[in-house]
Order: C-alpha cells, then structure tokens, then sequence
C-alpha cells in the first residue's frame, strides 16, 4: 500500500481552519491529516466533533511560535504539505495587543517555513508550503475599483501588517531558497463557527440575547462576504491545482455595507425569532469608530475564477440564512465560548 501523505494544518480548530481540516479528511482518505492548534480562545475542538475519530486525522496541540516543538514535529512526521492558518485574526484586538500578533503571524510563520525548509533541505519536489491570507493586506479601496493580486501592499492595522510581513517572508523563501509556496488573499468570511467577536457571529448573538450592536462610525464601511464553505473549497483548489509562486485572491462578488447588512440579518433575526418586525433594529446603537478603520475592501476573483474554475456556490442570503439558523440551533456551543475570557474582552471592547 502506498504510504498516506502527510499534511499540516495549522489553525484547524479555529473558524475557517476546521473547515478546511473536515473537508480534507472527509475528502481525502489517502491523505494523513495533522491538525496543529494551541487552543487559543479562538480554537475549539467542538468544532471537529464529526471527525474527531477519522483515521485519516490527528490533532496535534501546540505553539507555532515554539521552534524547538515545531522542528520536532517535522522530524517525527515529515510533513509533505503544510496549509497554514493559524494566526491571531481580530484587529480589534491586534489595536489592544499588537505585539501578540506580530509573535504568532509573524514569528510562527518564520519558525514554520524554518522547519519546513530545514525538513526537506531542497528537495522540494512534490512539496508544498500554502499559506492562507486576507485581503486586508492591501489596505484600503475608495468608493470604487477593486483589489487584483498585483495591488501594491499597505496594510493599516496592526492585524493586516502582520498577515502582510507573513506573506513577504513566504515569497522571500520562495525567491531565495526555491521553497515551493502559493498564497491566498480572501475578503471576510461567514458561517457556522466564527468567534462572536467578528460582525455577524457577534450580532447575531446580541440580537438572540437583545443586547446592542455596536455598529463602528457611521455604519458606511463596505466589507467583501464570502460563505466558509466556499472558502475551504477554493482552498482544496488551490492546494490541488494552484501553480507555485503565485497568489491568488478569493472573494464572494458579494459587497455589503456594514449597516445594510446589520438591518438584513436583524429583518431576518426578527423572522426566525418570531419577534416583532423592527424590534432587532432598534438595538442598533451608533459607537466610537475604530482607529484606523479602513474603508472599503473589494476583490476581483477573476483569477481563481477563470484559471481555477472556483466561484462561490451559495448567494448571500443563502449562507446567511444558513449561518443564522446554524447559531439558533447551537446556543450550547454560543454559550460556551462566550464564558470565561470573552466577557473581560467585551467589557473592555465595548464599554
Ligand atoms: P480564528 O481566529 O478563528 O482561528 C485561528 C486558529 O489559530 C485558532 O484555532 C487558534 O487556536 C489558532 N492559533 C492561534 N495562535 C496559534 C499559535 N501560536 N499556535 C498554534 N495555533 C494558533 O481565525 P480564522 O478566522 O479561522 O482565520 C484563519 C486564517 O485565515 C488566518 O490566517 C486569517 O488571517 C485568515 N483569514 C481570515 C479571514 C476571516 O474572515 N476570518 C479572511 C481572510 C483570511
Ligand atoms: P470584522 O468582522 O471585525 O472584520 P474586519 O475588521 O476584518 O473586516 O468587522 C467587519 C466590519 O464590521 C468592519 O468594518 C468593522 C465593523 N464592525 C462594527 O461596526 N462593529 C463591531 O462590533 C465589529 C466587531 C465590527
């Protein structure tokens, strides 16, 4: 029998990294899947519940940051691929805490090329480094235009220039040592298992609990939205087919201002609550705007779509009805991430 092969996925019990972890182990039998988590608040094995026991699948715990770990790791499985999502991913707390981001987007990825490099010491052939990023990496748009993997770089929070000195040293190990890399760049993401502290996840369970929704600045900020599930299948592509060195951006055609989108979800919250029409958006309450907030993000998907074939299978409303329904139905796992550490977070986000 052919030997599995072996492939790290870091970041697999967060939001986006458990659903690339399932689809993979579901997928790909002849795969050997490692899932490496530190368990961070934004990690949670309930997650992978429905995988937990597939033979193909293994959870590692542990620390990108901790080089001596992560070699070890290397040397005892030889890992062929390695799809890298692990990172600290909310800006609101990078503007709290920016060094933290710069130690575990930054730092972890350098130990994790390091090894990768120092694993396979050139014979690169039939190897993979992908790592996952955003498309906030860019910076920001105006009113109009959109942003194509060749826009320049000028990142503006603490969180996207950390994801942007994370995408540099993957090239630069690429251009230098031959080290064998695709990057994605994806706009916002939505669905089941997003941390309550991200815009949808977070609204939806102040409206289930008829708390406030602290809507940033004047509500005009315009965000990309793409379904997780899409997301993780152009992940699939992209690993699969994706051509080395290059960069491709992901995103859901799918633009929304901030306060467009809060006035949906509260219409469609009101629906499914059985609540008076009208009765979500009167929580809205108009807060102090972030620090530099940027204003619009927008991708041109026009690559993976016409050389990968990828676009976005569920239209918004779809995924967002999905996503409601999803969280309704699993106010167990909502109470339970937002105990303990998230109630310090929101007294000092929001008070
Ligand atoms: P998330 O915060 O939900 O999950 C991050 C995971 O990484 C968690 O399970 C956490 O425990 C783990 N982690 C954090 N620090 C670690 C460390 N030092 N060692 C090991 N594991 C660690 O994030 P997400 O939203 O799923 O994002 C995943 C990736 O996708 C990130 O790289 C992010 O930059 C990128 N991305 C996210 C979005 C989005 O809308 N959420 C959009 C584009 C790109
Ligand atoms: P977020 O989900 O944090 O994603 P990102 O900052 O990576 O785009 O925020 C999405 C948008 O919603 C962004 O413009 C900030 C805004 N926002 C609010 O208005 N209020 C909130 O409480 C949060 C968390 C975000």
């Amino acid at each position: 029998m052919n030997k599995k092969k072996s492939i790290l996925i870091t970041g697999g019990a967060g939001f986006i990294g458990s659903h690339v972890v399932r689809l993979f182990a579901q997928n790909y039998l002849n795969y050997q899947i490692y899932n490496l988590d530190n368990l961070t608040y934004a990690g949670n094995l309930e997650n992978l519940k429905d995988v937990e026991n597939s033979p193909n699948y293994k959870f590692i715990k542990g620390d990108i940051t901790d080089e001596n770990f992560i070699n070890s790791i290397f040397n005892k499985y030889r890992f062929e691929a390695v799809i890298h999502l692990a990172a600290e991913s909310h800006v609101d707390r990078s503007i709290k805490d920016p060094l933290a981001f710069v130690k575990t987007n930054v730092i972890g990825t350098m130990v994790l090329l390091n090894a990768f490099k120092s694993c396979w010491q050139g014979a690169f052939e039939n190897k993979l480094f992908y790592h996952i990023s955003t498309d906030e990496v860019y910076g920001t748009l105006g009113q109009t235009g959109l942003f194509t993997e060749t826009t320049s770089y000028d990142p503006n929070s603490p969180y996207s220039a950390s994801k942007a000195s994370s995408d540099h040293f993957v090239r630069a190990y690429g251009e230098t040592y031959g080290l064998p890399y695709v990057i994605t760049n994806c706009s916002n993401n939505y669905g089941r298992h997003q941390f309550p502290e991200k815009l949808i996840p977070l609204f939806i369970n102040n409206i289930i609990n008829e708390k406030s929704l602290p809507v940033y600045g004047d509500g005009n900020y315009t965000r990309d939205w793409l379904y997780v599930n899409d997301h993780a299948i152009a992940i699939d592509l992209v690993f699969h087919k994706g051509l080395n060195a290059e960069t491709y951006n992901i995103g859901g055609f799918n633009e929304w201002k901030n306060i467009d989108l809060v006035k949906l979800l509260c219409k469609q919250m009101d629906i499914k609550l059985g609540r008076l029409e009208g009765s979500s958006e009167k929580l809205i309450t108009y807060v102090k705007d972030r620090p530099g907030h940027d204003l619009r993000y927008a991708i041109d998907a026009n690559k993976i779509k016409s050389e990968l074939g990828w676009q976005p299978s569920v239209t918004f409303e779809e995924g967002l009805n999905k996503t409601i329904d999803w969280y309704l139905n699993n106010k167990e796992w909502l109470d339970n991430v937002t105990s303990g550490e998230y109630q310090s977070y929101y007294t000092k986000q929001y008070s």
